[in-house]
């Protein structure tokens, strides 16, 4: 980072904020470095950072581009950004490879970005639409009471799976009525000895095709002092029990044509650690997974009921655009967009391998539950089950809707 900041900056002709805008497609997604401050402002990812000189590292698009360059000319400087794309070729492997491959999956975003498709909707279909009225609030809480009443969920735990084996007990009990071809399996993992869980439902016509619904099942104390006790209901019993609940009401309905896997992941709270094995395994395997649902928090109403965040960072700008189709057609809450600023649950494992990915999150991340990762984190006066509905609603329309269509990301 500090080797690429001291290197000449490569002139940029500045293009003027009015009259001669160029067209879009005279611009390339390209690496650049730019003002820490512009990038955050502009909600841009920012995939390095020097806070000392105050410069991050970002892939941007076209338009992103001419954003930066809006802004830099209404404060008064010019240019706004440092192209990177001549320093990508002089310097070594190792991290460029990295950025090569974060390059990748920015440059399909953009390539979405940039074209002109008709805004997507989804029609209507009476069997998804009484699937949302069979999303139980009850069972919920009860999924959510029995995952926090287990001391602690952490990957560190002394012993790390027993909630993981009593969970798929569970989960074999309530399939034994599931009418779609299922497997349920517990993944073992080299980076943790916790196991993830995963149920998948086989396609009936194209099976290779794969929509991911996931969360984190474990769960982690972090306080000062505060014992090892980690109930985790908001963080992520709530996602987990979303999950749950999505694959209840689905697997007495009609066999989705594409295959359609649930997670259950382990050892997120210590760095993602289950979902990134398992991403990196899929993208090894050349696996085709068209969109991943990741619910980690959706408990806590912090934004208002029914008012859903939608991150932007490490997710695909077509599935976030996807979600507010659904959200029309057959949630009725209200999106709106935020991030996390850094890789900050499992989708970022997923976003990593290319994978598209989706974020809805309980509130804007600044509005969201502060007792997460405390003993604090139990089921409260300030829990609300209805607020947590609606994500086994989208997790519903994903495996119903999605799953039985041919659309996909536009590369
Ligand atoms: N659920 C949290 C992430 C989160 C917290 C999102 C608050 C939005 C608001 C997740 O389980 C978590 O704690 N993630 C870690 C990062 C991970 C890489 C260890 C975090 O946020 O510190
Ligand atoms: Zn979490």
């Amino acid at each position: 980072m500090m080797k690429t900041a001291t290197m000449a900056f490569v002139t940029l002709i500045a293009m003027t904020a009015t009259a001669h805008v160029p067209a879009l497609e005279s611009f390339e997604t390209k690496p650049i470095l730019a003002d820490l401050k512009d990038l955050r402002a502009l909600n841009i990812p920012v995939l390095a950072k020097d806070e000392r000189i105050e410069v991050g590292y970002a892939i941007v698009t076209p338009v992103m581009q001419q954003r930066i360059q809006e802004r830099a000319h209404q404060v008064g400087k010019c240019g706004g950004f440092e192209d990177l794309t001549l320093d990508m070729h002089i310097q070594g492997t190792g991290f460029n490879s990295i950025l090569d491959s974060l390059a990748a999956i920015q440059e399909k975003n953009a390539l979405y970005e940039r074209a002109p498709f008709a805004a997507l909707s989804l029609e209507k279909n009476g069997t998804i639409e009484a699937a949302m009225t069979e999303v139980s609030e009850d069972n919920l809480r009860s999924y959510v009471t029995w995952l926090s009443s287990f001391p602690s969920r952490s990957n560190r735990d002394a012993e790390p799976n027993r909630h993981v084996v009593e969970m798929k007990t569970r989960l074999e009990a309530m399939l034994a009525e599931a009418t779609i071809p299922y497997e349920i399996s517990e993944i073992n993992h080299t980076s943790t000895k916790q196991r993830t869980l995963k149920v998948r439902l086989v396609g009936s016509e194209r099976p290779n095709e794969i929509v991911v619904l996931g969360g984190h099942l474990d769960s982690i104390n972090q306080s000062w002092g505060g014992g090892k006790t980690a109930p985790g209901a908001d963080d992520n019993a709530s996602g987990s029990a979303n999950l749950i609940e999505a694959l209840r009401i689905m697997m007495t309905k009609a066999q989705p044509k594409r295959t359609v896997e649930f997670f259950w992941y382990a050892g997120e709270e210590s760095g993602l650690l289950g979902s990134a094995e398992i991403a990196k395994q899929y993208k090894a395997d050349k696996k085709d997974v068209v969109a991943v649902l990741q619910l980690d928090m959706t408990l806590f109403p912090g934004s208002g009921e029914l008012v859903i965040g939608s991150m932007t960072d490490f997710t695909s700008s077509w599935l976030r655009d996807y979600l507010k189709a659904a959200n029309e057609t057959y949630i009725h809450a209200r999106i709106v967009d935020d991030k996390c600023g850094y890789g900050c649950s499992d989708h970022a494992s997923w976003n990593r391998q290319g994978y598209p990915a989706l974020m809805p999150f309980e509130a804007t991340f600044s509005k969201s539950n502060k007792n997460i990762h405390t003993t604090r984190d139990v089921i409260s006066p300030e829990s609300n089950f209805k607020h947590s509905a609606a994500y086994t609603k989208i997790a519903l329309v994903m495996g119903m809707d999605l799953a039985n269509s041919t659309a996909r990301q536009p590369y």
